[in-house]
């Protein structure tokens, strides 16, 4: 395995194959639909592939968001579970997970990860904060908003390259950290957050070094330092690939090194432990303190905070499981090697490689739609129409508009096709490639999108686009004379 491999077993070729490190026990049929009826869904979802139906679909790389497989283990634990509306053992076994994997000592449960952003930014953030991050996600940039505080993105310059040989684009800029922090002064900043293998640009580590420097400054003047880990494990899989002196250690000291360096860790169990939920663990009783009520008003009690125990139990098995590199190690590995497929056939993909999924480059993919059209929303919607393969638009559509009401268009472009841990096989990874291939070949016949019905909040889950001409037609047209009758 070389420093920068995600994993895989080498074969006698050379190459790293990421070979499945499970068996499939229990299986779920697929559903390959031909051209004509993607189309109509299509239509009919507005162009917006969050408005498609699983009957619909073939390959679902939406998100790894409550869709990763769930290990025997954890399904076995869900029979266990202790129904209690308060003081549930099944509560009592999850917290123990947390202060085993994460190392801190009170735990909030939470009914997903935003409620944990909603509960952090109404108990930490007032009118006019500034709150310095590696990058936004949308909906913790929605929640510091609603709380009135504005959100600055202090990557280093590398972060927003496609390409780049940086093996931790999610590092925070520790010289433009220090300067905002003075123009603003420290009392405006509430905490520091890093969001492990940051999300919206193409899911990329930051080093522990970096942290370390992050932490060095926000001790200096004060600051809390707030750790989203959603998708902490891959993180660490990545600081054990690629940081030199942790490639030795076992994947749990480096979990208790990020998270120790955290006044407050969240996150979404949607992610991070294969299950439904969140929750946020701190090991100061005065910051639990200060968020308790908030989850027993918006969440449910103490002991379950909106999860059902089922859940609950099958969270600890999971974080637990977050130690396990054969765990980690799978979609990064998947990742990789659907990422350097592309990238030999000269398809723009976020390289290095990183976490959750395969993330296209729709700007490079289609440079002939202006982004005022939206050209990863439209490569969303065209990889669909031709393959049934879902994937989710992170670009402008997920962006928001200025108060003027123009859009305010995304740094980056991307279609994601994400790869939920030990979901897919390569057959079908295999199958990714090739469709996205025949796009990429037939790439002038996909055009723009524009909005029909445009939603204040968060956009992009419930917007309806339509065509910006008969595109879709002819993209369709040009299938049928390639493929024949085949789906
Ligand atoms: N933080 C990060 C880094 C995330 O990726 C997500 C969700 C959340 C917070 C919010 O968690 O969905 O449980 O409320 N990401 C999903 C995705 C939705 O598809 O990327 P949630």
């Amino acid at each position: 395995m070389t420093p920068q491999s995600s994993g895989g077993i080498k074969f006698s070729n050379g190459m790293n194959i990421p070979v499945e490190l499970h068996k499939v026990r229990v299986v779920q049929k697929l559903h390959l639909k031909p051209v004509e009826e993607r189309y109509e869904a299509i239509e009919k979802g507005g162009y917006n592939t969050f408005q498609l139906n699983t009957n619909d679909i073939f390959l679902d790389m939406l998100t790894d968001s409550g869709t990763n497989a769930m290990s025997d283990n954890q399904v076995a634990s869900m029979l266990r579970s202790d129904d209690a509306y308060a003081g549930s053992q099944s509560f009592y076994r999850m917290e123990q997970a947390v202060r085993d994997v994460f190392g801190k000592k009170w735990v909030l449960p939470v009914h997903q990860g935003r409620a944990a952003e909603n509960i952090i930014s109404q108990t930490f953030i007032s009118k006019g904060d500034v709150i310095p991050m590696n990058y936004h996600f949308t909906t913790t940039m929605a929640h510091m908003e609603l709380n009135g505080g504005k959100v600055f993105e202090i990557y280093t310059d590398e972060a927003l390259k496609i390409k780049s040989d940086v093996l931790f684009k999610g590092n925070i800029d520790t010289v433009k950290l220090e300067a905002l922090i003075d123009q603003y002064g420290p009392e405006k900043v509430p905490f520091i957050r890093m969001e492990a293998s940051t999300n919206l640009i193409g899911g990329q580590p930051f080093s522990i070094q970096n942290m370390m420097e992050v932490k060095a400054i926000a001790d200096k003047y004060g600051i809390m330092m707030v750790l989203d880990a959603s998708l902490i494990g891959e993180n660490a899989w990545f600081i054990k690939q690629r940081e030199e002196e942790f490639k030795n250690a076992p994947v749990s000291e480096i979990l208790l090194t990020m998270c120790g360096m955290a006044d407050i860790v969240y996150f979404s169990s949607r992610k991070v432990s294969s299950t439904r939920g969140g929750g946020i663990a701190t090991n100061s009783e005065e910051l639990y303190m200060k968020m308790r009520d908030l989850v027993v008003l918006f969440e449910g009690f103490t002991t379950y905070g909106g999860m059902s125990v089922r859940e609950i139990e099958a969270m600890a098995v999971g974080l637990y499981e977050t130690t396990d590199e054969t765990v980690i190690s799978q979609s990064p590995s998947f990742i990789e090697y659907t990422v350097n497929e592309l990238d030999k056939l000269g398809i723009p993909v976020i390289m290095p490689a990183g976490a959750l999924g395969c993330h296209i480059d729709a700007m490079g993919f289609l440079p002939h739609v202006p982004q005022k059209e939206y050209p990863a929303g439209a490569l969303a919607a065209a990889l669909y129409l031709v393959s049934g393969i879902r994937g989710m638009e992170r670009g402008t559509i997920s962006s928001i508009r200025d108060e003027n009401g123009n859009d305010i268009l995304a740094d980056v472009e991307l279609l994601r096709l994400a790869f939920p841990r030990r979901v897919f096989t390569l057959s079908q990874t295999m199958f990714v490639i090739d469709r996205v291939q025949w796009l990429h070949k037939n790439r002038e016949l996909v055009g723009g999108l524009e909005f029909v019905e445009e939603p204040a909040v968060l956009r992009f889950f419930n917007g309806k686009l339509k065509p910006t001409s008969d595109w879709p037609q002819k993209l369709m047209a040009k299938f049928r004379e390639d493929f024949g009758n085949s789906l």
